[in-house]
Parts: C-alpha cells; structure tokens; sequence
C-alpha cells in the first residue's frame, strides 16, 4: 500500500468510492471542484496502483478541516484509514498547523476511535447535524 499526493488521474476512483461509502455521497462536480481548490489537500492510498482509499482537507492558514476519509470495503481494517490520517497529522505537524479538525457521525465508533487513537478530542456536537438516519454530529480536534 502506498500513501501519494492526489492527481487529477484518481478523481473518477475516489468519486467511486465515496459513492459506496456515504449514504449522502459529495458529488464528483463537488469533490472536482474541492480537489482543485488551492487550499485544498487531497491523498490517496493505492495498492497496485488502484484506488483503495483516499483523505482530503481545507487548509485555512494554520487550520485544517478534514472534508472526508473513506476506504474501500475491501481494505479496511488493515491500516488504510490510519495512514491516510497520519499523512495529514504529519503534514500539519510539519507546517506548524494549530489543529486539526472534523465532523463525524456520533454512531461511527469505528471512526470516532481511529480519531482518538491520533489523538483528537471531542469538543462539541451539532445537533441533528445528518440526516438518514437523524444523527448528531460528533466534533473533534486535533490540537498541535
Ligand atoms: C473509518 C474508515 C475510514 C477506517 O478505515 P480503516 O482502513 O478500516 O481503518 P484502520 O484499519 O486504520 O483502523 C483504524 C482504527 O479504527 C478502529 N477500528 C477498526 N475496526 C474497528 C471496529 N470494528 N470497531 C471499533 N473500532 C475499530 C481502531 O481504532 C483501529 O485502530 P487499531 O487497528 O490500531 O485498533 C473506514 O471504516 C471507512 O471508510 N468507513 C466508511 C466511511 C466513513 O465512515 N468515514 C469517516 C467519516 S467521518
């Protein structure tokens, strides 16, 4: 499995895969739009060069706000998620980010847990943020 810089040659992969991972998917003109965006940071893991997960964020001067992390059904549970996740805590280490930031489903234990094991910490909630099935959003942060 390699971790790389995302290219416009991933998008229909990743727009793939967000499809089969959210209820409520961002569209490819979305994600397109975001991938193209300056601000933008986008990652993919690649096993033989196919698309098997990918991770994206807004960088706001010294502030990142994860858009999304999603894997393949068929590759999770074998530290995808992990290293997409330690790619960008590395990157905003590096460039002396304050935090780290993100938005998840409070039923999403599986994801909640790969947050706290890189150290994010809940800082609210949003009530009813989602929808199918009505569901709070959980907050969490990465300080640095
Ligand atoms: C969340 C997701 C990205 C995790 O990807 P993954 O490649 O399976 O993650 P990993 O294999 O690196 O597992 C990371 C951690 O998740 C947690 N985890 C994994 N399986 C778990 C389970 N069955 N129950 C609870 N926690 C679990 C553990 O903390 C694990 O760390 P560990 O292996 O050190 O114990 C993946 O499940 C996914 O794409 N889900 C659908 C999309 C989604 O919900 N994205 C998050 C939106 S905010």
């Amino acid at each position: 499995m390699k971790i790389e810089r995302m290219t416009k040659a991933h998008l229909d992969s990743v727009c793939e895969i967000e499809q089969k991972c959210f209820v409520h998917p961002w569209s490819p003109e979305s994600i397109e739009y975001e991938f193209n965006n300056s601000t933008s940071l986008f990652f993919v893991a690649t096993e033989n060069n196919n698309v098997i997960g990918y991770i994206g964020m807004s960088c706001i001067i010294d502030e990142g706000y994860i858009f999304n992390v999603a894997v393949d059904e068929n590759y999770r549970c074998q530290g995808v998620g992990s290293a997409l996740i330690n790619t960008l805590v590395t990157y905003c280490k590096k460039n002396n980010f304050s935090f780290l930031t993100l938005e998840v489903r409070e039923s999403n234990l599986k994801a909640r847990s790969l947050y706290s094991k890189f150290g994010f910490i809940k800082v609210g909630e949003r009530k009813d943020y989602y929808s199918e099935p009505n569901e709070n959003a959980v907050l969490m942060t990465k300080y640095f």
